[in-house]
């Protein structure tokens, strides 16, 4: 197995945003030519679309996913409930739907080399999920399995470079309208999808009002003590090159300085300045507001199977977008505080849902272009390489 890795890293164009160090060792995947990929095995396949389900979002940089790949080619995938954060995620919706981001990237490595795949849920209770509380329960839980399957689909590398390219981008976006072939892009990817619906919010008014919730929602979280230290844990100092879960302040557009006070104050370490956390909230709300649209997936149901599919829908949908040059940032907030999901159905949903009158917040996040220079947030995350991702 360590051969083939070996010969899947480097990728030299990457260089300038892709931070020196081992932490980000697993950011540096190749685009394998087709060739090169029809002629691996089944397992290494699937080993390699496991490398890139490494590299997808993930709540606060948990990457929670684990992997085992049978002789055949299939991978059973399972959630690390540890990676499931009691504070900012107690149901678990985060995580699973960032397991289903995951399983996308699966399907996704799949379809770009002619074939294709189908993940099927294994499980059908959410609380298999829940944060694992030392209690004696197991703390890798399996979720699905994902079948590849033959095909005789054009190859198409633009996917894997996506998957490769892709980070999220919490800065400022140039405010540009949402051009109706991109709408039209968007609404057709729900066909996969028929149990959920997509909200597209284009007025800077709602914009505004979901950015001073989100606003709200960074002061919540920074007052609250154990959301606080939960996210200090994952929030590192902008030179950390080790640690390959958690979040570096640049990726926030903190500098260092700011970045170590943040950190300092959400373990308790120092006090966080009134200035410094005015600019973090205030760098959240220009973001929502400069967003070329705000984009809600909701469902039927709070249910395991609706947050694997919001997850896959979200994942497909900003593999398609990064082709296009356009960026996203999740905001969890809005639908993890309790009192958040309903002012933000009553602002966006009413008026939006003529037939379904009763819709479920899965999930939301923000799309646009960065405006240029913007240099803090350029350099991607750090990833757990895929050798330490399998069960
Ligand atoms: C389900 C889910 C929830 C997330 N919530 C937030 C969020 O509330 N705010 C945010 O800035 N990023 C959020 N993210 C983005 C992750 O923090 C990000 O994917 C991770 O730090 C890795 O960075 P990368 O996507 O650039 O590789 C979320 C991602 C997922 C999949």
């Amino acid at each position: 197995m360590l051969n083939e890795l070996i010969n899947w890293y480097g990728s030299p164009e990457m260089g300038g945003v892709i931070p020196e160090g081992e932490a980000f060792q697993a950011r540096r995947l190749r685009v394998l030519e087709p060739a090169e990929y029809l002629n691996l095995s089944r397992f290494n396949q699937s080993l390699y679309a496991c490398a890139l389900a490494a590299l997808a979002p993930t709540t606060h940089n948990t990457i929670p996913q684990r992997f085992r790949i049978e002789n055949d080619g299939a991978v059973r995938v399972f959630v690390d409930r540890k990676y499931v954060l009691p504070a900012s995620d107690p149901e678990g919706r985060q995580a699973i739907i960032s397991m289903g981001a995951v399983t996308e990237h699966l399907i996704q490595t799949y379809q770009t080399y002619g074939m294709d795949g189908e993940f099927v849920i294994t499980r059908s209770n959410r609380d298999a999920f829940l944060p694992y509380a030392d209690d004696g329960s197991e703390p890798v839980v399996e979720l699905g399995v994902f079948n590849p399957q033959a095909g005789d689909g054009e190859v198409d590398l633009s996917k894997v470079e996506a998957m490769v390219h892709r980070k999220v981008h919490r800065g400022v976006y140039d405010e540009r309208p949402l051009v109706d072939e991109i709408k039209d892009m968007l609404i057709a990817e729900l066909q996969r999808f028929p149990s959920l619906q997509l909200h597209i919010i284009k007025s800077l008014m709602v914009k505004d009002r979901l950015g001073a919730f989100q606003a709200q929602a960074l002061g919540h979280v920074l007052g609250n003590q154990l959301f606080r230290e939960e996210l200090g844990r994952f929030f590192r100092l902008n030179d950390d090159a080790e640690s390959r879960v958690g979040m570096r302040g640049r990726e926030f557009g903190r500098d260092d300085r700011t970045t170590l006070i943040l950190k300092q104050g959400m373990l308790g370490e120092g006090e966080i300045d009134a200035m410094t956390l005015q600019g973090f909230a205030r760098a959240e709300q220009d973001g929502l507001r400069s967003a070329t649209a705000v984009i809600c997936i909701t469902g039927e149901n709070q249910n395991l199977d609706s947050w694997v599919r919001a997850g896959m829908l979200y994942g497909k949908l900003i593999l398609k977008l990064q082709l296009l040059g356009i960026t996203h940032q999740m905001h969890a907030a809005l639908t993890e505080i309790s009192y958040f999901p309903i002012r933000l159905a009553n602002l966006t949903l009413k008026s939006t849902i003529l037939h379904c009158p009763r819709r479920e917040l899965l999930s939301v996040f923000r799309i646009g272009v960065p405006v240029e220079a913007q240099p803090l947030y350029e350099k991607h995350a750090s990833k757990k390489p895929v050798e330490e991702l399998f069960v």
